[in-house]
C-alpha cells in the first residue's frame, strides 16, 4: 500500500506557478490568495491595476499582471511577462468572466458577443497558449475552468451567460481529452450563487432573495466556499487521476 500523505502535504502547492485571471475581485482574488497561502507563486491578472497592486502587496507569493483576456494579441506577451515574474507556469485558473443580465428578446447582439468573447473564447485561446508551452517543455500542468451551476440549469440566469458556461463545461472535457496524454489535467468548478461584485446587487434584490429561498441550503455562498474545490483540482497529489471532471459548489441549487 502507498504511504498515507497527510492533508497538509496533499495540498502543499510549493513549486507550482499559477496564473489566475479575473483576480482583481470576487472569486479570482480569493483563488489567488488561497493558492499563495498554500505555497504556490501566483500571477494575478485582470484589467484594474490598482486592485492587483493591493492584492500583490498582501503576499510575496503574488505578482500583478495587467491583462484583458479578450485581447488575443496580448496573450502570448502576457504569458511571457507572467513567466518573467516567477518562472514557467504550471497552473492556469480561467476565472475572468462577465454576466449578461437580459432576457433573450432584450439581448443586444453586442451583449451576446461580449459574454461569449470573455467567458468562452478567452478560455479557449488562453488555455491553448498555456498548453502549447507545457507541451513544448514536456512539463505537466493543470487548468481549472470556472463554469457555473447554470451550465446545466437554465432559468436562474440569462441565456447568454448560461450558454457561455455550458460551453466552458464542454470545452473543459475537450481540453482534458486532448491534453491528458501530455499530463495536463483540466477540470471545472461550477459555483452556484456566491457573493461577489457580479452578484451582490442581484442577491440583495427581491428576485435574489426569492432565489436564495429556493436554494436547498437557504443561503448564497461565500468565495471561501470554493477553497476546497480549488485546492483539490490544483494539487496533482490530490487529484492526479482526475481530469475532465466538474464539481458543483452550489448549496444544492442544481437539485431544486
Ligand atoms: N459569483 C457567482 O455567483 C458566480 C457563480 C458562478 C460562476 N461565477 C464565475 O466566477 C468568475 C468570477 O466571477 P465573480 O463572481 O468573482 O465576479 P467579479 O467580482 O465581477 O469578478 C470578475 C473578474 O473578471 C475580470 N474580468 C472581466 N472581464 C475581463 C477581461 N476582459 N479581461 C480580464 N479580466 C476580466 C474582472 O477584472 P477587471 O474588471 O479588473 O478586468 C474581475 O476580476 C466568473 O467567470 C463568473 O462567471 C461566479
Amino acid at each position: 500500500m502507498s504511504p498515507i500523505t497527510p492533508a497538509q502535504q496533499l495540498f502543499d502547492l510549493t513549486g507550482e506557478v499559477a496564473l489566475v485571471t479575473g483576480a482583481s475581485s470576487g472569486l479570482g482574488r480569493r483563488f489567488a490568495k488561497v493558492l499563495a497561502a498554500h505555497g504556490a507563486k501566483v500571477v494575478a491578472a485582470a484589467r484594474r491595476t490598482d486592485r492587483l497592486k493591493d492584492l500583490a502587496a498582501s503576499s510575496t507569493n503574488i505578482a500583478p499582471l495587467v491583462l484583458d483576456v479578450t485581447d488575443n494579441a496580448s496573450l502570448g506577451p502576457a504569458l511571457d511577462e507572467a513567466e518573467n515574474a516567477f518562472g514557467p507556469l504550471t497552473l492556469l485558473v480561467n476565472n475572468a468572466g462577465i454576466g449578461g443580465g437580459s432576457r433573450i428578446v432584450d439581448t443586444e447582439p453586442g451583449e451576446w458577443d461580449a459574454v461569449q468573447e470573455t467567458n468562452v473564447a478567452a478560455v479557449f485561446h488562453l488555455s491553448r497558449a498555456f498548453a502549447k508551452r507545457l507541451i513544448a517543455q514536456k512539463a505537466p500542468g493543470a487548468i481549472i475552468n470556472i463554469a457555473s451551476v447554470v451550465a446545466e440549469k437554465v432559468g436562474v440566469s440569462s441565456a447568454s451567460y448560461a450558454a457561455s458556461k455550458a460551453a466552458v463545461l464542454h470545452l473543459t472535457k475537450a481540453q482534458a481529452f486532448e491534453w491528458a496524454k501530455h499530463q495536463i489535467r483540466v477540470n471545472a468548478i461550477c459555483p452556484g450563487y456566491i457573493h461577489s461584485e457580479m452578484t451582490d446587487d442581484y442577491l440583495a434584490s427581491a428576485a435574489g432573495l426569492d432565489m436564495i429561498r429556493r436554494v436547498p441550503q437557504r443561503r448564497a455562498g461565500d468565495p471561501s466556499d470554493l477553497d476546497g474545490a480549488l485546492l483539490l483540482f490544483a494539487s496533482a497529489r490530490a487529484s492526479g487521476f482526475i481530469t475532465g471532471a466538474s464539481l458543483l459548489a452550489d448549496g444544492g441549487l442544481a437539485l431544486a
